[in-house]
């Protein structure tokens, strides 16, 4: 019996991705020896409508003080945090008497946009590295870990919040209660909390499996964030559907009866069980869509290798960790994988140790074949390699089916 995270009745297996290791464990050759794994399953509780890791590496494992993931690496999330940020100011009319906070701020890259609006804010993220980072740029950083006793200090210690905003960061957290309590501590009466998380509907439709992985304990939809925080006072009044990370939903909450729902709380509900979102059925079907985009991708990476073609990886993603462990994807196989992030460059990739390369390694010598890896990036990096196609260079991608383009 696996007890659901949220409302603790039992949940069903879906999907087993078989051992994993860390996502972000990208590793030096001489830590191979040590690397540690878990079986990646997935289950969905019938009660709450949860989709949940089942079994979890200690979260002392994943966020640290060399923690491998800044988000100001990608442009289109540079802009997509500043929009963000300008909306959540607007709607809320926020400002220098306002204060703000966000847990999970990693390098800064949202909060920088309130801070250059002169409204007070306080960032907390475990990472030491991604926080010292934020402390650089002027975003006020706190270095641990967000639940409902950072929560309550932080009121203690700056008084409540008109605005929690948090994005990737809320399904991260194991313990979504103390989440719960916490925020609804923290918030003023009339406060709001949003958030943004990869969103179920698009994970399913688009069979975006890599979305799975130690560091996203919960893939939520607004049935389930609604459930979940309705434990804590905490009402869901708006959502909006983002194009970030392959399909995400920004989800706005307040205290219960603070404001009305809009019309979207009512469509999407309704879209989620248009498709079949409650059921489990959809996610048995899910899964056997997995291990076929499994069989096909493999195909096309060994079908390159019996003809001798050059084939590199672009983005050395915590979600590629998913697929390459999933579908066996050895050095053999992919020669290298390109990244910017310096922090992860001349590092192996957790599980498979397929080399990651700084981004010239792909340029200077274009492969006959780039797996992207990065896809839910694809149309920045489409615009900005056009070279690699016109001369010849065809991408393999996976999601949301496997194709050479
Ligand atoms: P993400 O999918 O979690 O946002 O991670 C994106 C990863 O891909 C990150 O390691 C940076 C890398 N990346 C590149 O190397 N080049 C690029 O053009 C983009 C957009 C991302
Ligand atoms: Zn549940």
């Amino acid at each position: 019996m696996h007890p659901c995270r949220v409302c603790t009745m039992p949940t069903t297996i879906f999907a087993d991705y078989g051992r994993m290791p860390l996502a972000n464990g990208f590793l030096l050759p001489e830590q191979v020896a040590d690397e540690r794994f878990y079986r990646l399953q997935m289950s969905f509780c019938p009660s709450c409508g949860m989709i949940q890791v089942v079994d979890l590496p200690d979260p002392a494992e994943m966020f640290h003080d060399h923690y491998a993931y800044f988000a100001q690496t990608s442009q289109g999330m540079i802009t997509h945090f500043r929009g963000f940020a300008a909306d959540v100011i607007r709607r809320l009319g926020l400002g220098p008497h306002s204060f703000v906070v966000e847990p999970g701020s990693n390098d800064g890259i949202m909060l920088r946009n309130f801070a250059a609006a002169g409204i007070r804010h306080l960032g907390v993220d475990p990472a030491a590295n991604v926080a010292a980072a934020a402390s650089q740029i002027g975003v006020r950083t706190r270095c641990a870990f967000f639940g409902e006793d950072t929560a309550r200090a932080i009121r203690a210690e700056e008084g409540p919040a008109d605005a929690i905003v948090a994005a990737n960061v809320i399904a991260h957290i194991p313990d979504i209660n103390s989440v719960g309590r916490g925020i609804r501590a923290l918030l003023k009466d009339d406060g709001v909390f949003v958030f943004e998380a990869p969103y179920a509907g698009d994970v399913i439709q688009n069979v975006a499996y890599d979305q799975f992985y130690d560091e996203h304990i919960f893939l939520f939809s607004c049935h389930s964030v609604q459930a979940a925080f309705a434990r804590h006072g905490l009402e869901l009044f708006d959502a909006e559907h983002q194009p970030t990370h392959g399909g995400s939903m920004r989800y706005w909450l307040a205290p219960a009866g603070a404001r009305p729902a809009t019309e979207a709380v009512g469509h999407w509900l309704g879209q989620e069980e248009a498709i079949g979102l409650g059921r489990a059925a959809t996610y048995q079907h899910f899964f056997a869509r997995c291990q076929e985009n499994r069989s096909a991708l493999r195909a096309i990476l060994e079908a390159a290798k019996a003809e001798g073609k050059r084939v590199v990886g672009y983005g050395a993603t915590a979600k590629s960790t998913t697929v390459a462990n999933f579908c066996a994807i050895t050095p053999d196989l992919v020669e290298f994988i390109c990244d910017v992030t310096p922090t992860k460059q001349d590092k192996l990739t957790p599980g498979m140790h397929i080399p990651v390369r700084p981004y010239s390694a792909f340029s200077d010598h274009y492969p006959d074949y780039a797996v992207l890896f990065a896809w839910s990036h694809a149309e920045e990096i489409f615009a900005k390699e056009e070279a690699f196609r016109s001369q010849g260079g065809r991408w393999i991608t996976f999601v949301p089916r496997v194709e050479v383009v």
